[in-house]
């Protein structure tokens, strides 16, 4: 029986092809992205990476991935990520893990974005949980505004502070347009960043269905 983490692991191994010898490569975090790093390191790439979080970066150092900081990489060839929701127009949810701001700005950083997941993160359409990352600084005004405006309740997460220091909180609202949510938390003073991932920013979903493994590319 094909389980979730089964699925999991062939996506990441075939969106693992895509790394050339020479690229820089920007690498997300979660279970899905520990299988990509299991299949970079499987095939002794000269390649450049950048991590999204501690938890990537440490796996990355254990397998011999090579790695560097952010400031010295203006863009990637390819950065490569999962995700917790992917509707039809290729929205994204990210930030299970709360690393949505870092993950966000290596996306938009790459050339080309793949999007890693198993069946069951394919949806109709966007539901909440969002999440959202904040400056502390403000805080309850923030959240307090961004409940007026958006309509919902909005959470904080009993996980530590981001690695930028940022708290994280979850919005449990309706979604609805997920445009109009995300210009909505885009527009708010103290928030940091968010995640929803507009389509624009993907490149290609890798989703696997049991043994069968799709490409969705995006017009
Ligand atoms: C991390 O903050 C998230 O954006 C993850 O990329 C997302 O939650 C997917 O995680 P899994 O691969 O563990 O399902």
């Amino acid at each position: 029986m094909t389980t979730q983490d089964d699925e999991k692991r062939r996506a990441a191994y075939a969106a693992a092809e895509v790394v050339e010898d020479g690229m820089t490569v920007g690498l997300g975090t979660g279970s899905t992205v520990a299988h990509l790093l299991d299949a970079l390191a499987a095939r002794s790439l000269d390649v450049r990476c950048v991590s999204t979080s501690v938890a990537t970066e440490e796996t990355a150092q254990r397998l011999g991935i090579r790695t560097e900081r952010f400031d010295r990489v203006e863009r990637f060839d390819v950065a490569i990520d999962g995700a917790d929701q992917v509707d039809g127009d290729f929205w994204l949810v990210k930030g299970g893990g709360a690393a949505h701001t870092r993950e966000k700005i290596v996306a938009a950083s790459a050339d080309r974005f793949v999007v890693i997941v198993d069946g069951s993160k394919m949806v109709e359409s966007i539901t909440p949980p969002i999440p959202v990352e904040l400056l502390e600084y403000g805080f309850a005004s923030t959240v307090r505004r961004l409940v007026d405006t958006l309509g919902g309740p909005v959470e904080p997460r009993d996980v530590p502070r981001s690695p930028d220091g940022g708290v994280i909180v979850d919005y449990l609202g309706p979604v609805g347009d997920p445009a109009q949510v995300a210009a909505a938390l885009s527009s708010t003073a103290g928030v940091i960043e968010h995640g929803l991932f507009a389509p624009d920013l993907v490149t290609s979903v890798v989703v696997a269905r049991g043994e069968q493994v799709e490409w969705l590319h995006r017009a």
